[in-house]
């Protein structure tokens, strides 16, 4: 049997999956040791192996091959535009993509004026902006700490995730609009859907099973 491999997002994103597996008895206590440099790790009995990686590295590991499967959040998944299958929704990490800002730009917005638009996630926003409002912005891409634009004056409107809104409300901004709703997703290689279609599959339904049975108990 060939090995089946997961590329997971480093942090709570690969923390809640592997939680999930472990609850379909998918194990792998090697990953446990959180002083282990190990890169890979194994689970010879279910021939299995998982790695972390940086979020926006999983759908490349996934559009390669070098892994089967990957766990990543949706905004990862449509900004990196690549070519894989999105399986499931796996309901968790649950937050927004938004436009947000002071309010006073909600006037910018209203009226399409030329604004800056600071972001993680310049795919995005060129879709939303472009071909959902039809409105003609300037997209400066930054690396973090995105609401730091506005009250600097870099730009009029942000581009970004929203999950508690605390940010947001701690520096005196709002949300002007929802782009999307997003939470973690699995994804597949699409070869290896067709290769290793049965295993895939089976591992889904287990999952959405789990899923479900978690909704009814909450
Ligand atoms: C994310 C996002 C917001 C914040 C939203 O940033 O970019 O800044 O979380 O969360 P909240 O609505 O619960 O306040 P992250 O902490 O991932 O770091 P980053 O700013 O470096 O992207």
């Amino acid at each position: 049997m060939k090995y089946l491999t997961f590329a997971l997002t480093k942090g709570r994103l690969a923390e809640k999956t592997l939680s999930m597996l472990e609850k379909l008895g998918v194990t792998c206590d090697e990953m446990k040791d959180k002083h282990s440099r190990k890169l890979i790790f194994t689970n010879e009995e279910l021939k299995l192996k998982f790695f972390l990686a940086k979020g926006p590295d999983v759908p490349t590991y996934v559009e390669y091959g070098a892994a089967d499967i990957g766990v990543v959040g949706k905004d990862t998944i449509i900004e990196a535009g690549r070519k894989v299958h999105e399986v499931l929704d796996l309901r968790f990490g649950k937050c927004r993509m938004c436009v947000c800002g002071y309010e006073e730009a909600a006037e910018l917005l209203e009226h399409r004026e030329l604004i800056r638009v600071a972001t993680k996630y310049p795919n995005i926003a060129k879709d939303y902006f472009y071909n959902k409002r039809h409105q003609t912005v300037e997209i400066i891409k930054m690396n973090g700490s995105i609401e730091l634009a506005p009250i600097v004056g870099l730009s009029e409107v942000i581009v970004d995730i929203v999950e508690t809104g605390s940010t947001l409300k701690e520096n005196g901004l709002m949300v002007l609009d929802e782009v999307c709703p997003l939470s973690a997703r699995m994804i597949v290689n699409p070869v290896s859907m067709r290769m290793e279609n049965d295993r895939i599959r089976e591992l889904i339904s287990s999952l959405r099973d789990l899923i479900r049975e978690e909704q009814i108990c909450v």
